[in-house]
């Protein structure tokens, strides 16, 4: 990776997002390597990357990055979907420690749980043009069929914590039905994109319902979460305590309220940065 592992080994790991919907991404690396401190950026004064144009994302991605890198971190991991469908190649070549993204890792998790080539992916508007999870899967296995939707209201509607009612079921509806009505066969849903853990259950009762066969749900965040222990190896952080979470943010309104929903647990509080 560049570094000496051993001297390396106690250096935080770099996760960044749009807003706190990363949070996701870290309560799941936090279960998958518990003895890692971690340091979390979420860009919420610019939130959301998901209408954004792709140059935008890119500035603002390295941005965040950067934030991270000054802070010595051994591995970033960009939790944004937007972000790593627009940006992994400038993050990329703009680092000197490893850079995962969401696409990737939920990709291969989706070719790993369908059985019958068929797949939908979900995301926002930023996520689902740039084409990223269709070149990723394209890339690993031609003749998987991939339908990709845009579902911009989910997100609001994650953050508003509205996540298991009946408008989130009415939501999912009219998403979902216009996905399936793309590909029928569709038996893998890709969540491609950072809120959309907190829907899983309702999107999964949808995407059943529509399919009339179960369908798999994956989402990024806990394959980003195994992609980086593999990436780390013997320099991951295996002492017995709990890691550190510092959180950093570039605005911290609303953000007591919403935190917790995404990382599952209460937090300590963001430190407000200007990048
Ligand atoms: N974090 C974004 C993503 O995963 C969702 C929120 C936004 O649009 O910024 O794509």
């Amino acid at each position: 990776m560049g570094q000496d592992r051993t001297t390396t080994k106690r250096h935080p790991i770099g996760v960044f997002d749009s807003g706190v919907g990363g949070l996701t991404v870290v309560r799941a690396l936090r279960a998958a390597l518990p003895g890692e401190d971690i340091i979390y950026l979420g860009d919420t004064a610019r939130v959301p990357y998901g209408s954004k144009s792709p140059r935008t994302v890119e500035r603002y991605s390295l941005t965040c990055q950067q934030f991270l890198l000054d802070r010595g971190v051994k591995l970033v991991l960009i939790a944004c979907n937007t972000a790593s469908a627009n940006a992994l190649p400038a993050l990329t070549a703009s680092s000197p420690v490893p850079v995962i993204g969401a696409v990737e890792p939920g990709a291969m998790s989706a070719l790993a749980a369908t059985r019958n080539g068929h797949l939908g992916v979900i995301g926002t508007l930023g996520t689902i043009r740039s084409n990223a999870y269709a070149t990723a899967i394209a890339a690993r296995d031609p003749a998987v069929k991939l339908t990709a939707l845009a579902c911009p209201l989910l997100v609001p509607l994650a953050e508003e914590g509205w996540t298991d009612d009946e408008i989130a079921r009415l939501v999912a509806k009219r998403y979902l039905a216009q996905l399936f009505a793309g590909d029928k066969q569709i038996d893998t849903l890709v969540l491609g994109c950072t809120h959309y853990p907190l829907l899983k259950n309702v999107l999964a009762d949808v995407a059943t319902e529509l399919a009339g066969q179960p369908v798999a749900v994956v989402d990024s965040a806990s394959a980003m979460a195994e992609a980086a222990k593999e990436a780390l190896g013997s320099g991951a952080n295996r002492r017995t305590g709990a890691g550190r979470l510092d959180c950093f943010a570039t605005d911290t309104s609303r953000l007591d309220e919403l935190a917790p929903r995404f990382l599952g647990e209460a937090l300590t509080g963001f430190e407000l940065v200007d990048l």
